[in-house]
């Protein structure tokens, strides 16, 4: 990272949130999933469902995930407070949700009623069982023959990432990534993710995470790469590696 570019990140971890705090983490991850083409493979290639399914997982989050949140002075904030010296509360600049050992994405109906229903509710017969019969089982298939059959219960999942595109590469997605790192050293586990771009690889590739599987996922409206990476902590500072 150039040092020149980094910005005064604060990273909290939000323990309750408002209906206005998920709204707000909507609004940013619609921002940083604006221009995604694997995003666009989620919803079916209608970019107005989008909204929706990323809603389902902040929901999904806010009831049995973790979540981080990044802020930083808006990029044109942070040049005049260099000339006034004054500081501002900063806006909403990156989020991360994971899942912690025994918890997952969707895994219990009340996670699902706070979204992914309403989602499942109004795409098409043929997007959703792209979900249920394709995409659904290749990832819990992959990740499993990746992480070892009971990473779910193992390791620490992180399950969406993002920073607004102008923050970016500004040591953001760091910090973030350092607090989820924190919480894995307290849970002594491995952090696991899936990801779709080579840029993204070399970026967790650095963070630390290493590849475990690469397949590709198909549809009607694109097709991707699709990586399995995993970091594990090392042993006596903190992590315990999965049996796998
Ligand atoms: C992935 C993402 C969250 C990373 O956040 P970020 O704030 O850009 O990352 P940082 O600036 O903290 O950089 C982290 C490391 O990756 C490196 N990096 C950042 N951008 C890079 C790029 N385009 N190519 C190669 N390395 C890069 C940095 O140099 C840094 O490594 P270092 O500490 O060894 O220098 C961000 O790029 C993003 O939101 N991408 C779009 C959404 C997405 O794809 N999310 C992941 C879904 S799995």
């Amino acid at each position: 990272m150039n040092p020149d570019r980094r910005v005064s990140v604060k990273v909290s971890q939000a323990k309750k949130l408002s209906d206005e705090d998920i709204d707000r983490i909507v609004e940013l991850l619609k921002a940083v999933f604006k221009d995604d083409p694997f995003d666009a493979m989620l919803v079916g290639g209608d970019l107005s469902l989008q909204p929706l399914q990323i809603r389902s997982t902040v929901e999904a989050a806010a009831i049995a995930g973790i979540v981080h949140i990044a802020s930083a002075p808006s990029l044109s904030q942070d040049a005049d407070n260099q000339k006034d010296g004054t500081t501002n509360p900063g806006q909403l600049v990156g989020v991360a949700l994971s899942f912690g050992p025994g918890q997952a994405l969707n895994a219990t109906m009340e996670q699902r009623a706070a979204g992914w229903d309403a989602f499942l509710g109004v795409i098409p017969e043929s997007l959703r069982s792209w979900w249920d019969d394709y995409y659904g089982p290749l990832v819990s298939t992959g990740a499993k023959e990746a992480f070892g059959h009971d990473y779910r219960d193992r390791a620490l999942k992180l399950s969406l990432f993002g920073v607004l595109p102008d923050h970016r590469g500004m040591g953001v997605g760091k910090a973030l990534f350092l607090a989820i790192e924190d919480e894995a050293k307290q849970g002594r586990c491995p952090i696991v993710l899936q990801t779709q771009t080579e840029t993204n690889v070399k970026i967790y590739t650095k963070l630390g995470f290493e590849t475990k599987k690469a397949t590709v996922v198909e549809s009607s409206f694109g097709c991707s790469d699709f990586w399995f990476m995993e970091k594990r902590l090392r042993s006596g500072s903190s992590g315990r590696a999965p049996d796998a």
